[in-house]
């Protein structure tokens, strides 16, 4: 059974601040404490749908530009372009990337649908960012920064080191806004570098 979810402060207050989702205060205060992103930065959101992150990250970049993906679909939001596709399809992974060119930042919030059984969510969740990680590969300028998010578990460890092979700065983080869910981490890496 997928867990119960509480409606609690961080829904309460992403409606009266107008913000289509609570996870929006997750990429705050990531953003807060790491500084991801700076004005007129080219940003891709993957996993983007109903909008809070690309919310965010548009009043972020100022001149800059904001890409959002998605599976399903998402309500407009000015200043953003939507593509509606899979992020495990290379063909699209490959049309997406080209539309974005030189890229600043990657943030990923891509969850896969939860079963409730803890080591197949896991399996799933870190398959999925290791798609984000491919796509960053694919797209990320040197010294440029991604966020994506992983539920932790037995292949947690591997990802990580996986990450560290191509940033300057690595950081597994569980912002305030997701304690609530306890298998749900954010890796952080800036300032990448290609794979050496
Ligand atoms: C937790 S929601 C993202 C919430 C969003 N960050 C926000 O602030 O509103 C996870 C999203 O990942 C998307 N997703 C999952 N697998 C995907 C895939 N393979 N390709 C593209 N999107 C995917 C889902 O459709 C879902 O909308």
């Amino acid at each position: 059974m997928a867990p119960y979810k509480r409606k609690d402060g961080y829904y309460h207050r992403a409606k009266e601040e107008g913000y289509r989702s609570r996870a929006v205060y997750k990429l705050k205060q990531i953003d807060e404490r790491f500084n991801i992103f700076k004005n007129g930065d080219v940003v891709v959101d993957l996993g983007a749908s109903p909008g809070g992150w690309s919310e965010y990250a548009v009043d972020m970049v100022g001149e800059g530009n904001v890409l959002a993906v998605d599976k399903e679909r998402m309500r407009d939001i000015q200043g953003v372009s939507f593509h509606k596709g899979d992020v495990t399809d290379e063909n699209f992974v490959r049309r997406i990337s080209i539309i974005a060119g030189d890229v600043d930042v990657v943030i990923s919030d891509m969850s896969p649908n939860i079963t409730g059984n803890y080591s197949m969510d896991h399996a799933r969740s870190v398959f999925l960012a290791r798609h984000a990680l491919k796509f960053s590969y694919l797209t990320l300028k040197d010294g440029g920064n991604f966020v994506v998010k992983v539920f932790q578990g037995e292949d947690f460890k591997e990802f990580m080191d996986q990450v560290k092979k191509s940033f300057d700065f690595v950081q597994g983080h569980s912002p305030q806004a997701s304690r609530e869910s306890s298998s749900e981490m954010y890796v952080i890496g800036k300032g990448f570098h290609g794979s050496r």
